[in-house]
């Protein structure tokens, strides 16, 4: 030992009593007891060397050493009891408010298609889904869409810019709307047949308060030998009342679709001024809410089945349109920033 004991001394007093101080933990202040007063601390060390000192300093360092300890002695009982009355160990109160643990929930889209899907499952539709990459033949020529038809302006694309894998049925593209999965249902089963199918659809708008590049459809069709325009009516009036309660009044308005003849754009009554005419509804008193119509022939024959023997309706309505007029929401654009201020209002 190079230093003077008693010296060494008051450092190892200094030493202990910053580390006993600065101990977190109970578990830690035990592991500074064992360092500071244990069989190996530098004390033990320092008093093996009390009987190499001059005689007549023995008797002082002795008691500078009982006093040291001493010190040690307290400041760890003084640090224990501040550690036990931390707040860490303070006795569990069972009667504080539980903090609550973040829940997910589904996306406010998926709801309204599955509280769509829902409304026609008992009704004895079946969901089916399909392809979002497409082809041109299914999204256009089978639904009685020809090329160069003006029609085809209706439904702008996204066509893919690669060679088509089959070009007996075109190009590729994303699917404009979900109609062409009626085709693909169609060419793999016979009637009766009752299917609702949602999912994705894509068009070049640009983005506005009511313009998506990509949205949301549920596309519906029924065939069977005997399904008449008063089935479309009664199935369509019975699922919008579902959605919108059942004093809501709907309409019937002749339209044009390729793929149906005759076709309809289904309104309801605006909610907001119940049919007096609003902002809402554009001064109309009415919103529209749904494509439908008849199978066309066309399409009938081109799944080969005969129009002779089967008929059948379809409809399609947009999910991001329902669900806005549904839950008052302005801009279409909000379903996608997925701002959690948002999303969870749902
Ligand atoms: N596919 C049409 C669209 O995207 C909506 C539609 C209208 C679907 C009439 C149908 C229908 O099945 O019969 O605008």
């Amino acid at each position: 030992m190079g230093t003077d004991p008693l010296q060494e001394l008051e450092q190892i007093a200094d030493d202990a009593a910053t580390a006993i101080r600065q101990a977190a933990s109970l578990k830690g202040l035990e592991e500074q007891r064992v360092a500071w007063l244990g069989r190996k601390s530098r004390l033990n060390e320092l008093m093996k060397h009390i009987p190499s000192l001059p005689a007549d300093q023995r008797g002082a360092f002795g008691k500078r050493m009982n006093e040291v300890k001493a010190s040690v002695e307290s400041a760890l009982s003084s640090r224990r009891d501040t550690l036990a009355a931390s707040p860490a160990r303070a006795p569990l109160d069972v009667t504080l408010p539980g903090s609550a643990i973040p829940q997910g929930r589904l996306h406010p889209i998926t709801q309204t298609i599955q509280s769509i899907l829902a409304l026609f499952v008992p009704m004895g539709f079946e969901i089916v889904e399909g392809p979002e990459l497409e082809f041109e033949y299914y999204n256009f020529d089978a639904l009685n869409i020809p090329k160069d038809h003006p029609s085809r302006e209706g439904f702008d694309t996204f066509f893919i810019d690669r060679p088509s894998p089959d070009p007996t049925r075109g190009r590729l593209l994303l699917r404009s709307h979900t109609s062409p999965v009626q085709i693909r249902v169609m060419e793999q089963r016979q009637p009766p047949l009752r299917i609702v199918v949602p999912g994705k659809v894509y068009r070049p708008d640009p983005l506005d308060p009511s313009h998506s590049f990509m949205f949301h459809q549920v596309e519906g069709l029924m065939v069977d030998g005997r399904t008449s325009f008063a089935d479309l009516k009664g199935v369509l009036d019975r699922f919008l009342k579902a959605l919108f309660g059942p004093d809501t009044k709907t309409r019937f308005r002749p339209h044009f679709f390729p793929f149906t003849e005759p076709s309809a754009e289904v309104d309801i009554a605006c909610a907001s001024c119940r049919g007096s005419g609003c902002s809402t509804c554009g001064r109309k008193g009415w919103l529209e809410i749904m494509g439908c119509g008849m199978v066309h022939p066309n399409v009938l024959k081109a799944v080969r089945y005969d129009p002779q023997r089967v008929q059948g309706f379809a409809f399609g309505m947009g999910v991001e349109r329902i669900a806005m007029l549904k839950h008052h929401i302005a801009d279409i654009r909000l379903f996608f920033e997925n701002d959690l201020r948002f999303l969870e209002q749902f």
